[in-house]
């Protein structure tokens, strides 16, 4: 996909790793919504981005993405100032293991609800012109994490949404590719909430525990995550991967055994 004037929707886009998609999306000619709850964080990125770029490039819509029909609005909106939407990055996430229900409620039912509108506005049987999306998983969706279980779970609840939704986006024509990235430990504000006890709740006591796991394996930058999304979404050839991203390896895709029958073979 060429990026340049394409639209794009990033949730979770005021920090972290999804203020650092913005920045690359917008370095490549892309428009940007930023979507995220963090109002204050979200309009001084927006700032930041109106330093760079013209600020008609970017909207920032304050948005909970588990709130259906905040999330249904920040769709629309999007459409109405930007004309169309052609990349979808469900990237808005938290690590709570006290208040567990929001984990799963954030960054796995809001990632799938937000697919299916995605589709709505962009499959080809619904008048639109195709696209991309990119759900943004973890290294603990692929094994499991002691203590951050819930987490785990939802993590590996977006990629088995994912790789699934991707096949019936192939059987069924919808000119949408979609794919999820795992990153290792990343740079960003969420690790601050390993040493809360209101986000790790029981778990609290093995804060050390993760911080070794972090000396292990090492900790990522957002611009290499960011560097691995222009990938997923420049190479048309890409549908419904698991891209693993690592101090080790760098940017690499999980491989799978070939399933005996595929619906999009
Ligand atoms: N940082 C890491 O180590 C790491 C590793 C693997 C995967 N991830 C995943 O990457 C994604 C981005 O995380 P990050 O590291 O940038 O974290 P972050 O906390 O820095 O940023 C997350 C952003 O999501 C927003 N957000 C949270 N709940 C929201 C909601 N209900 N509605 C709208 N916005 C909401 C926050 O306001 C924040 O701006 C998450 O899905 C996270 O699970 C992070």
């Amino acid at each position: 996909m060429h990026l340049k004037d394409k639209v794009a929707l990033v949730t979770g886009a005021a920090q972290g790793i999804g203020k650092a998609f913005v920045q690359v999306l917008l370095g490549k000619g892309c428009k940007v919504a930023l979507v995220d709850l963090n109002v204050e964080v979200g309009k001084a990125s927006k700032d930041d981005f109106d330093k760079q770029f013209d600020e008609e490039m970017t909207i920032f819509i304050p948005c909970d993405v588990s709130n259906e029909e905040k999330l249904k609005d920040a769709f629309e909106k999007t459409i109405q100032h930007f004309g169309k939407l052609d990349i979808l990055i469900n990237n808005a996430g938290v690590n709570n293991e006290k208040n567990w229900e929001i984990t799963v409620q954030i960054n796995l039912i809001s990632v799938i609800r937000g697919t299916y509108l995605g589709l709505d506005y962009m499959k080809t049987e619904n008048g639109g012109t195709g696209g991309a999306i990119v759900n943004i998983s973890s290294l603990a969706g692929l094994m499991p994490a002691a203590h951050q279980p819930v987490y785990s779970a939802s993590k590996h609840g977006v990629i088995g949404f994912t790789r699934s939704i991707a096949m019936a986006a192939t059987a069924g024509n919808y000119g949408v590719r979609i794919n999820t990235i795992c990153p290792g430990f990343v740079n960003t504000p969420i690790l601050q909430s390993i040493d809360k006890e209101e986000n790790m709740g029981q778990y609290s006591a093995y804060k050390d525990k993760i911080k070794d796991m972090m000396k292990f394996y090492g900790i990522l930058d957002p611009p290499l995550i960011a560097e691995g999304l222009l990938k997923i979404l420049e190479d048309e050839t890409l549908n419904g991967e698991v891209m693993k991203i690592t101090t080790k390896e760098g940017i690499h895709f999980h491989s799978y055994i070939p399933l005996p029958f595929q619906a999009n073979k």
